[in-house]
């Protein structure tokens, strides 16, 4: 039976999408309420990072040599916190963090799907109170239940998603989330804590105007690329233009804007880095999922970004991510190049 109200919250959401698929356990939902709850959390001290003495380097570097920052720590174990003592999950692989984490109770051998989450994603703008967010992603386990989950688990491709999202901190939090039922934004409302169904059924307009990209390595990019953006800078009204150049080094801010407005991210390779810097696990595969759930597409340049196996848990990839017809755009200067 539907509920009849104006608001829903993200757990009468999702419940209500459990009752129309009779299959369902509970355990996605269980597993999206503890995310939300993590991230409420999240919200709390990234608000209060201005205040107090949270902000500044933690003093150690994460697995890829980067200078991690205190929420990136708090914002982790909130994620691993709830997510283990939660019902549904049977452990996590984190940008964090150098391994996974296996949870190995009995609850979370029997649990049927694992976690895989970049906690604070953009964490070079806390200190300029530039928006930030989180971004999971979520995958039905390949090996047995009933013992602990391994590493083959998180090594799959994109392709085989469950659902994946992310938080965004901004001048609102929203939560937005996407299963192959489709895509859903929530907004947090403060008063009471909850997020609210706000943006039902996110569709990425096939065309757009915006393009993202970090200007300062255009030097480093290969010649399609570079063609592709000094095409978008010559658009005109009678070529669909003008374009605008939004970056703001949050890739949560500058996708989630993209994916409502539409418009492309892209990422390449630089002649420094071939891969880029962007995780597959922890940013493009979730990303590449809810842009596609929502009409759009995401590659790495040559193919589809959830079509890459995996070979190992921190690996970077090229990424370009966006509505339809600009990501056929770019496919031509790329495959010209
Ligand atoms: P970090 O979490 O280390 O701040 O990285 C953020 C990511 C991504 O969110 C953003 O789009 C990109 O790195 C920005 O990188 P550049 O500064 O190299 O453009």
């Amino acid at each position: 039976m539907m509920v009849n109200r104006n608001i829903l919250t993200l757990d009468e959401f999702t419940i209500q999408q459990m009752r129309s698929f009779p299959a369902a356990t509970g355990e996605l939902s269980s597993l999206l309420r503890d995310i939300g709850l993590a991230s409420k959390r999240i919200n709390v001290e990234v608000n209060k990072a201005g205040l107090v003495d949270i902000l500044g380097d933690y003093g150690t570097t994460n697995v890829q040599g980067e200078e991690v920052k205190k929420l990136d720590i708090y914002a982790n174990n909130q994620l691993m916190g709830v997510l283990k003592h939660g019902i549904s999950c049977a452990g996590i692989a984190s940008e964090e963090l150098d391994d996974i984490v296996v949870f190995d109770d009995e609850v979370s051998n029997n649990s049927k799907y694992i976690c895989m989450f970049d906690p604070l994603d953009g964490s070079g703008n806390i200190d300029v109170n530039v928006s930030i967010g989180t971004i999971f992603s979520i995958y039905r386990r390949v090996s047995k239940l009933g013992i602990p989950c391994t590493k083959e688990d998180f090594l799959q491709p994109g392709n085989k998603q469950v659902a994946a999202g992310y938080v965004i901190y901004g001048s609102s939090t929203m939560l937005v989330y996407a299963t192959k039922r489709g895509v859903n934004g929530f907004t947090l409302d403060p008063q009471i804590g909850e997020f609210s169904l706000s943006h039902p059924d996110i569709q990425c307009p096939a065309d757009g105007k915006i393009y993202s990209v970090n200007h300062g390595n255009f030097f480093q990019y290969e010649q399609g690329v570079k063609e592709y953006i000094t095409c978008c800078q010559k658009k005109t009204k009678a070529d669909g233009g003008p374009y605008t150049q939004r970056y703001i080094g949050s890739m949560v801010a500058d996708v989630h804007r993209n994916l409502i407005k539409g418009g492309i991210f892209t990422y390449p390779g630089t002649t420094d880095k071939p891969n880029g810097k962007l995780r597959l696990l922890y940013e493009c595969n979730p990303f590449a999922f809810i842009v596609e759930m929502a009409g759009g597409r995401a590659t790495d340049g040559k193919q589809r970004v959830m079509d890459l196996q995996p070979t190992e848990l921190h690996q970077r990839t090229p990424f370009f991510v966006g509505s339809k017809n600009m990501m056929d755009e770019l496919d031509a200067f790329i495959k010209a190049d």
